[in-house]
């Protein structure tokens, strides 16, 4: 398991850092990689399988890092480029098919339904790392997005918070201080 997780992470890793991935290296340091650990420990809390989530969370956006057209529809090909890399290091097809469920479901903004629990844990770190990560939100908004200080403002409270409306129960109540602190320090209007 340690090896194809370490070719894995090599592969998402170097696409992060072409300059064809829109989203620059911050995508691979202060979203990917801080969501391992995260997804890792809610697998152990939640009862969920520790493989899967951690390969379905290197896997979960690299479609859009390596090409921008493949954003809006990320969920549905970045599931079958899982399954064609996989394939090549014989992966036992029934983890295939939990992971590209994974990959699937991650997204909050399409609505869909996890039936799995390592479907919840990818699809909570996904959101949660916008709360620990939140940093990367303000890159994103004043510097890819170039927006002014009160749009930024607004724009990364709205994600926030339908991010935390979509987060599960359990994690909802895990994350509900951090939640609280950076809608307080967003201010309301
Ligand atoms: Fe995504
Ligand atoms: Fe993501």
């Amino acid at each position: 398991m340690e090896q194809i997780i370490n070719e894995l992470s090599s592969l998402v890793e170097n696409a992060c850092k072409l300059q064809s991935n829109i989203f620059g290296y911050g995508i691979w340091s202060h979203h990917i990689k801080p969501m391992i650990p995260l997804g890792q420990k809610l697998a152990e809390e939640y009862g969920a399988d520790q493989e899967i989530v951690t390969i379905a969370i290197l896997l979960h956006d690299l479609v859009s890092i390596e090409d921008e057209k493949n954003c809006k529809e990320h969920h549905i090909i970045g599931a079958e480029r899982a399954e064609k890399i996989l394939n090549r290091y014989n992966y036992p097809k029934d983890k295939i098919e939990k992971i590209k469920l994974c990959i699937q479901n991650h997204r909050s903004s399409v609505n869909n339904n996890k039936n799995s629990i390592e479907e919840i844990c990818v699809a909570d770190a996904d959101a949660i790392i916008h709360l620990t990560e939140i940093s990367s939100l303000f890159y994103a908004a004043y510097k890819e997005m170039n927006k002014s200080i009160e749009e930024g403002q607004k724009w990364i409270k709205e994600k926030i918070e339908r991010d935390y409306k979509k987060l599960s129960e359990r994690s909802k109540k895990k994350y509900k201080n951090e939640f609280c602190v950076i809608i307080n320090l967003l201010g309301t209007e």
